[in-house]
């Protein structure tokens, strides 16, 4: 990435990556077994770091960016799942084009030379829609999911063998020469199978031999399954896995989910984990004899169109994974992250050539030594999650802070702790475009970005379709819309004389009760009033007094999903919709219309109109100087264009209700920016040690979960493009802006107790240089044009907030200006040789601050 670097002094250069892969096309195959130290490629025991990438949750421009960073971040291995109704949307008709080409995924993998996990599922959980099953599977006779059931298996081998044919047909198996290494069935099943109770046994034991008889020749795996059959391999997902030991010592110790972060909900703060905590995570499995490790997410992305699982999954899946949502590392995770994976691999020698052995160093503290003829690699590792401790190992005193791992590639010298970060930390922002011609002053600028003027479109209450369906009774929304559509419209109609024992005067209290997951009530074409679940209960119960008139009442009630169940036993049958009662009550009676006549309609009208595709042209558009804000159900539309550069861009939303985005026809997803994360449960700032759990560390409470929304530059188009917005609940779209996302200022702060940056272990010469900080600008091209902050001494805060502490060397500025002004990438030497001394007696650091341009 560096143009130009400046080195004080120059550190050893870094051992390549070793990853030769012969692809298809050309050649080779490679012979990937196992046994219980490790994968097995090519006859070599292999420690191999993974990250998880689903390719439809980025756009294929963006793939091969994202799978360099991945290669740069230390990674051997992509992991993603394939997503079955993306595939087959109508049964029998496949779709593997665009970002639904898992062919040119995986071979844009290979092309970077790494190897692929290939996680068929076809059950994916993943808070992907459904699952990942297509709607259709539910409604093929007879079916149950998941379980002994002969129409189930069959869809399931079908779809199943048509993914690995058409890998097979690309060659992308590494026994052809390909990437892939390694295969997935089912996912977590037997976290729930016991809800299934023998035939769900039966149906494991099934899919384990009908993956194997697929001939892929490469091992198979099923993940939290302790007991899957040979030859599968049996692996364990979670936020730790070092205690995890595999059904069989024939088999290597996996990790296929080491959860890097957690996902958002709609109406949830925003999940993050600490760094520390994550590589004390990942160093503690390969110290108790962990050989294979994968993150869920290294790069999390965006649940574009409706593909969000539910419920109430939001639309970003940034999963704080060391990749953001739109592309760009996020620091320090991911440069600690590369840190430790290079750590690791300094190990390996040692790690695949023998087992651990293990010596207390005292309470919570624990060695693991590999060593074997003239290998020794070993770990320390402080599981107390408050002190931090000095130990002795084999003669020698180490200083180990609390939930930290040190890594001794020759068993003597520490070349990484875990809690010790020395990389460099990025602050991302979001720049906000200028979309008018006048500055804030009232002279005349050049905007970043021309929007148009707004047309709306007013999407209709109740019932406007030819193919209404009446019945009696209330119908069950996914069994009625097949997921068609998010929204289903419940109409009934009712006289009133006004004698009715329901009414009070001219008022009744109407009850409504629904499994969810939004929910508008309409009395006589007015809204009455709106509610919604939530994550963590979908269900629904809206009461309120109502006018009613003389005459004909009318009761229009839209029933919207927010993504459909993806998790759990049973999840396929968690149902949503209107299914009552429906009820009308005064004081001297009730009239229950549950099992009145409703009218369903399915879906929007804008919707059957396609409204959301500019390219088509519909009389449906009014264009005036004013459109109607804050309305319920109303479709908008205007052009802009697009951000210059090449900066991903998004949407902010702010201002708008709850609805659906399309740029140029693509959908972006669903927007919901009013829907607010609780008041309580964050932190300010998370403590890494002891035991996370996914409620742990939270941001933004009381705060909207998701005001920004990603549209993926290869959405846009030169010139004019347009934005379509179904809005719900009502907004001004007036209000929306567009951000791009940038890198701000690039800092770091590196102590004298930490060890010398990875890369410059060298092992013949054992004593290295002390530990340095280094600043790299993030783009090509880029130099450090200022050094903003810069202390040596005890300085506090974080990057974009640092403070000089009562300890300060007077020289720091000038000796970083001097290292690091007009290159790309600098190393400064933390060290009272460079810096002069302070203030004795206390352990220093260097704390900068610098920006690129
Ligand atoms: C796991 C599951 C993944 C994902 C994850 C949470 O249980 O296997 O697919 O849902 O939880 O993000």
């Amino acid at each position: 990435m560096a143009a130009t670097a400046r080195l004080l002094p120059a550190g050893a250069a870094a051992p390549a990556l070793l990853l030769l892969l012969c692809l298809a096309g050309g050649t080779r195959a490679t012979n990937v077994t196992y046994d219980h130290r490790a994968l097995v490629i090519d006859g070599v025991r292999r420690v191999l770091v993974s990250g998880s990438i689903h390719y439809p949750r980025s756009t294929p421009d963006m793939w091969p960016g994202i799978i360099q960073k991945a290669k740069d971040g230390g990674l051997d291995v992509i992991e993603t799942y394939v997503f079955w109704d993306i595939h087959e949307p109508v049964r029998g008709q496949y779709d593997f084009e665009g970002r639904k080409d898992l062919a040119a995924f995986v071979k844009a993998v290979a092309d970077a030379g790494l190897y692929v996990h290939l996680r068929i599922g076809p059950y994916v959980c993943a808070e992907w829609n459904y699952g990942g099953f297509p709607l259709w599977l539910h409604f093929i006779p007879g079916i149950k999911f998941r379980t002994d059931n002969e129409p189930f298996k069959t869809e399931m081998q079908r779809f199943t063998a048509k993914v690995v044919d058409t890998m097979k047909g690309a060659g992308l198996y590494a026994s052809q020469g390909g990437p892939i290494i390694l295969s997935q069935i089912e996912n977590e099943y037997g976290n729930i199978d016991s809800a299934y109770g023998a035939p769900g046994k039966a149906y494991m034991r099934w899919a384990a031999g009908m993956a194997v008889s697929l001939d892929t020749g490469v091992p198979w795996v099923m993940c939290q399954q302790t007991d899957a059959p040979d030859p599968l391999i049996n692996t364990c997902n979670g936020f730790y896995c070092d205690q995890f030991t595999p059904n069989s010592d024939a088999k290597p110790k996996m990790w296929t989910e080491n959860w890097s972060g957690w996902f958002l909900s709609f109406g949830g703060a925003v999940p993050y984990r600490p760094v520390e905590d994550l590589a004390f995570a990942v160093a503690r499995f390969y110290q108790r004899g962990g050989t294979f490790q994968n993150y869920y997410m290294y790069h999390g992305g965006t649940n574009l169109d409706r593909s969000s699982g539910g419920p109430f999954i939001a639309t970003s899946y940034d999963y704080d994974a060391p990749i953001d949502e739109y592309g760009l590392v996020r620091q320090p995770k991911w440069g600690h992250l590369r840190d430790v994976h290079k750590a690791i691999k300094l190990c390996e020698p040692a790690l695949i050539a023998t087992d651990p052995s293990y010596t207390s160093l005292g309470p919570n503290a624990e060695a693991a030594v590999y060593k074997t003829g003239s290998v020794c690699a070993a770990f320390l590792a402080n599981i107390d999650g408050q002190s931090d401790k000095t130990v002795t190992f084999n003669g020698r005193m180490y200083r180990l802070p609390a939930w930290s791992v040190s890594i001794l590639p020759d068993c003597k010298n520490v070349v990484l702790n875990t809690a010790q970060i020395n990389s460099q930390v990025t602050s991302l922002e979001m720049r906000y475009l200028e979309s008018s011609n006048l500055a804030s002053d009232g002279s005349f600028i050049t905007p970043e970005l021309a929007i148009s003027g707004w047309s709306y479109a007013i999407e209709p209450v109740g019932i406007t379709k030819d193919n209404a369906l009446t019945k009696a009774g209330l119908m069950e929304q996914i069994n009625t819309t097949a997921d068609a559509s998010d929204f289903l419209w419940y109409s009934t109609s009712f006289t009133v004389k006004g004698d009715e024992p329901y009414l009070n005067g001219s008022q009744s209290n109407l009850v409504v009760n629904s499994l969810g997951h939004v929910l508008q009530v309409y009395i006589n074409g007015k809204i009455a009033g709106s509610a919604q679940g939530s994550a963590s209960s979908s269900l629904i119960s809206w009461q309120k007094p109502i006018e009613l008139v003389p005459g004909k009442n009318k009761i229009d009630l839209l029933s919207a999903t927010v993504g459909l169940s993806n998790y759990g036993a049973f999840f396929d049958l968690v149902g949503a919709g209107i299914t009552g009662p429906v009820k009308l009550s005064g004081t001297n009676g009730a009239l229950d219309l549950s099992s009145a006549e409703w009218t369903y309609q399915i879906g929007l009208r804008g919707e059957d109109l396609h409204l959301y595709d500019p390219s088509e042209a519909s009389p449906e558009w009014v264009s005036a100087n004013a459109y109607p804000i804050n309305q319920p159900l109303i479709w908008y539309k205007t052009k802009f264009t697009p951000p210059a550069g090449d900066d991903p861009v998004a949407i902010d939303f702010t201002g708008m209700g709850k609805g659906e985005a399309w740029v140029n026809g693509q959908s972006i997803g669903r927007y919901w920016p009013t829907n607010l994360a609780p008041q309580s449960g964050c932190v300010n700032s998370c403590n890494y040690r002891g035991n996370y759990n996914s409620n742990k560390c939270l941001k933004k409470c009381g705060q909207p979960s998701q005001t920004l929304y990603h549209v993926p530059r290869s959405f846009l188009q030169p010139g004019s493009n347009d934005l379509v917005l179904f809005e719900q609940f009502g907004g001004d779209p007036s209000k929306i802006s567009f951000v791009i996302r940038q890198t701000g200022s690039v800092c770091a702060q590196v102590s004298e107790a930490h060890p010398a940056q990875v890369d410059s272990w060298n092992s013949s010469q054992q004593q290295r240089y002390g530990p340095a900080l280094r600043l790299e600008c993030p783009k090509d091209g880029q130099v450090i044009s200022s050094i903003k902050f810069a202390s040596f001494g005890t300085p506090s805060g974080t990057c974009g907030s640092y403070r000089h502490g009562e300890c300060s060397s007077t020289q720091t500025l000038s000796v970083v200006q001097e290292a690091c002004i007009g290159v790309s990438s600098c190393s400064v030497p933390v060290s009272s040789t460079y810096f002069g001394n302070p203030c004795t007696g206390v352990t220093k650091s260097l704390a900068v601050e610098a920006a690129c341009s």
